[in-house]
């Protein structure tokens, strides 16, 4: 066997690769056996456009330049304060305005940020680190258009949406919608450096801050019990006060620090060390079997959809003796407290979950199903392997029953894709 490992000729500081190969009896057979480093860092900054914080300096002045791709709301709202940035550093500055909805997420979408990328645009060098700003609809299209470009192109992530800052924009999962399933066609491209600022959620529209805390109550319920507890006590203020940055004083802001970073830690100890979804345990795919379907029928705001899901589960959960029914109103009771939905009729058709059940199920390798429910108690969680058409349906039952008793019957404020306000 001989092992092949040259640094000297590295094609970027970004990934190191590695490999062996054997030569098969009789000389008429070889195998490879090759592995692909990379580091992704995540980082809270506060003031990430203010001139005196130097983390993009740092990455952008050895470049000579930054090309950077904005959601145009986003540029609307924070491009001069972005715009400022570079011009006090001296670095200059290419930008490339994206509408970023979800409709938008697609291959044209890709292709038109490939084209400005690539020879016929900014000509960027295969270890040039792209800048990606916005929420999570860029950051998945922006993120397949580095993964495509010279076949992987580094990128530096601001998630500036509650959803791209502890989720979408960590993420490895670059992707664009198919017609069939959300984020059908894709690619694993992590960014090199995420950076995050909770003052830019402060311009964020009230449905949008509201469906991205679905994010961090999913990766409380199923990995941190601690995180559960500080949002049992301070997510309404948290989405009251836009995460600290319109009220709540310093206490307020270090409770909203510790909550991104809890977040953040839960999901890159997970997703950050199955960077290649090479194992299924994902306590992360919590509240995203059954919603791929009826997230897009339903037209719900993604968040809404994952609370539907993580509360049927939840319920599911009693069923199977995994979880008591006081684990399972304490998340009900969370969720409602922030307004998100844990009920929506569109999961009373047996057919469409069943649908959804199969199709999930072979995306994740056709072996099982791998549903994600808590177990023994809120923080912690397991993968139901299977669910038998009769326990499904059992669980959708037992779960509209339970949500019958709410006023509103389990409804969410703001929950559907047509109710966000653009700002
Ligand atoms: N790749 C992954 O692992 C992953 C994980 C979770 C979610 N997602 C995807 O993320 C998307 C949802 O993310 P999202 O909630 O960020 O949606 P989004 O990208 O549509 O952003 C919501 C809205 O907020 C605007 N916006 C963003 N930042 C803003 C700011 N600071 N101030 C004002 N407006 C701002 C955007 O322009 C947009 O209009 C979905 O498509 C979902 O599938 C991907």
């Amino acid at each position: 066997m001989t092992a092949l490992h040259v640094d000297k000729y590295a094609t970027s500081p970004h990934y190191s690769g590695s490999g062996s190969i054997r030569c098969g009896s009789g000389r008429r057979s070889l195998t490879v056996d090759a592995t692909f480093d990379l580091r992704s860092e995540v980082r809270l900054v506060d003031g990430v456009f203010d001139p005196a914080t130097p983390d993009l300096a740092e990455v952008y002045r050895p470049a000579g330049r930054c090309v950077a791709i904005v959601d145009a709301t986003v540029d609307r709202l924070h491009g001069r304060a972005l715009r400022a940035y570079f011009a006090a550093h001296d670095i200059p500055l290419e930008t490339m305005v994206c509408r970023a909805l979800e409709e938008d997420k697609n291959l044209d979408a890709v292709c038109r940020m490939a084209g400005f990328l690539g020879s016929d645009g900014c000509d960027l060098a295969r270890d040039e680190p792209v800048l990606v700003v916005g929420g999570g609809v860029l950051t998945d299209t922006a993120g397949l258009a580095c993964a495509l470009l010279n076949r992987r192109t580094p990128y530096v992530m601001i998630g500036t949406s509650v959803v791209s800052a502890v989720d979408a924009g960590p993420s490895p999962r670059t992707c664009v919608n198919g017609t069939l399933m959300k984020n059908a066609l894709g690619a694993y491209h992590p960014p090199v450096l995420t950076l995050v600022d909770r003052a830019l959620f402060a311009t964020l529209a009230p449905e949008h801050l509201r469906h991205g805390m679905a994010e961090i109550v999913k990766m409380a319920a199923v990995d941190d019990e601690e995180l559960f507890g500080r949002l049992q006590r301070h997510g309404r203020a948290l989405l009251d006060t836009r995460f600290a940055t319109t009220g709540g004083g310093p206490e307020l802001a270090a409770v909203a620090d510790e909550v991104l970073f809890r977040s953040l830690y839960a999901y890159m100890r997970h997703e950050g060390t199955n960077m290649f979804e090479t194992r299924q345990d994902r306590p992360h795919a919590y509240g995203h079997t059954w919603s791929t379907k009826f997230e897009p029928v339903a037209g719900l705001l993604h968040g809404h959809a994952v609370a539907v899901e993580m509360a049927l589960t939840a319920t599911l959960a009693t069923l199977v003796g995994w979880l008591d029914t006081d684990g399972r109103d304490a998340l009900l009771a969370l969720c409602r407290d922030l307004g998100l939905a844990v009920h929506h009729p569109v999961i009373e058709d047996l057919e469409l979950m069943k649908v959804a059940q199969e199709t999930v199920r072979r995306k994740r390798g056709g072996s099982a199903l791998w549903a994600v429910a808590p177990r023994g108690g809120l923080g912690r969680c397991d993968y139901l392997a299977e669910v038998e058409d009769s326990l499904l349906a059992e669980a959708v039952d037992r779960h509209r029953a339970r949500c019958r008793e709410f006023p509103d019957g389990g409804g969410g404020l703001g929950m559907y894709l047509r109710d966000a306000r653009w700002t």
